[in-house]
């Protein structure tokens, strides 16, 4: 059935390779890399990643232009923040929506700061997040779903088994059937979000959880949909509860 749909979109080179089935419980994406990648994440002095975790911990401390205030001076070190970040997105019951680390940063600098929120993607909103990620290395993600939450956790399943693109594919038909898979030399992983933001050797940059299903969206042809986009949060929210248990593993390294 992949094969047919590969077939005629002109893409069945790109899965000769496949291998077992997705493994029995949820594996991060460094189970999924090459020697090479693993001994770069793992170092501390040549993870490209830690550049932003270090640009993040001087913008943490630093006071934004116009006057306001720097973070550290309302919240103290970046790992009083530390876990947070694990349960995140969650629920917020006064607004009656999803936050995730990002739109919880750029709400703190409308509200506290008094500045304009850092564009998504922007090296100061990588940064940041990367620093308060960092904080939470070895933490286990969370499958707490607030109750309210439910619906938005059932859209954000459905959005993983749904087929889309021009390719008709799911996000489960890569991250969970063909895990393992070789796809235009990436090894193919189970899609999990526990090493965000991620250095992608391929962008050559840090990009965010919501950077890398954009480029899934794309890799189907499927119309990607804009960063904090509720679709985006719900899944992301899903992701996080699929891989509850998985240890925080920023900056990670891919290819
Ligand atoms: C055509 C196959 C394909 C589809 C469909 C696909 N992805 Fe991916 N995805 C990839 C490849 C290739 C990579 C890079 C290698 C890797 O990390 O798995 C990737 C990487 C990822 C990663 C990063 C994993 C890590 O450890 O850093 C996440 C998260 C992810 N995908 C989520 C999704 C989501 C959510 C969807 C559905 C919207 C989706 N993918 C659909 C092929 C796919
Ligand atoms: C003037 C004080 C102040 C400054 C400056 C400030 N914050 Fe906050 N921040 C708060 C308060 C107060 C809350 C809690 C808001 C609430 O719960 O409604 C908060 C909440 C947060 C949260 C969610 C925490 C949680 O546990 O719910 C994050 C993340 C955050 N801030 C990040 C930042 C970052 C990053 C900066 C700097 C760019 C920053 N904040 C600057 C006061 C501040």
């Amino acid at each position: 059935m992949f094969p047919r749909r590969c077939a005629r979109a002109g893409l069945c080179l790109l899965f000769l390779s496949l291998s077992a089935g997705p493994a029995l419980s949820a594996q991060s994406g460094l189970a999924y890399l090459g020697d090479e990648l693993r001994a770069l994440q793992a170092d501390p002095f040549a993870n490209p990643g830690l550049l932003w975790v270090d640009r993040g911990e001087a913008l943490w401390h630093q006071a934004p232009p116009g006057g306001g205030s720097a973070c550290a001076s309302c919240h103290g070190p970046a790992e009083t923040l530390a876990p947070l970040v694990p349960a995140l997105p969650r629920w917020n019951s006064e607004s009656r929506r999803l936050e995730h680390l990002e739109g919880l940063i750029r709400q703190c600098q409308t509200d506290q700061q008094g500045t304009a929120p850092a564009p998504y993607e922007s090296e100061a909103l990588l940064a940041l997040t990367a620093r308060l990620s960092f904080a939470a290395r070895g933490r286990a993600l969370s499958n707490q779903v607030a109750p309210e939450a439910t619906e938005a956790l059932a859209r954000g399943k459905a959005f993983f088994y749904q087929q889309r693109g021009q390719l008709e594919l799911s996000c489960a038909d890569c991250h969970e059937r063909y895990a393992g898979a070789r796809l235009r030399g990436d090894r193919v992983s189970e899609g999990m979000i526990n090493g965000f933001p991620i250095y992608r050797l391929t962008w050559q940059t840090l990009g965010s959880r919501h950077r890398m299903f954009r480029w899934c969206n794309e890799a189907v042809r499927a119309e990607p949909y804009a960063y904090g986009a509720e679709p985006y949060l719900e899944l992301e929210l899903y992701l996080r509860q699929r891989g509850a248990g998985l240890p925080v593993e920023t900056p990670a390294v891919r290819r």
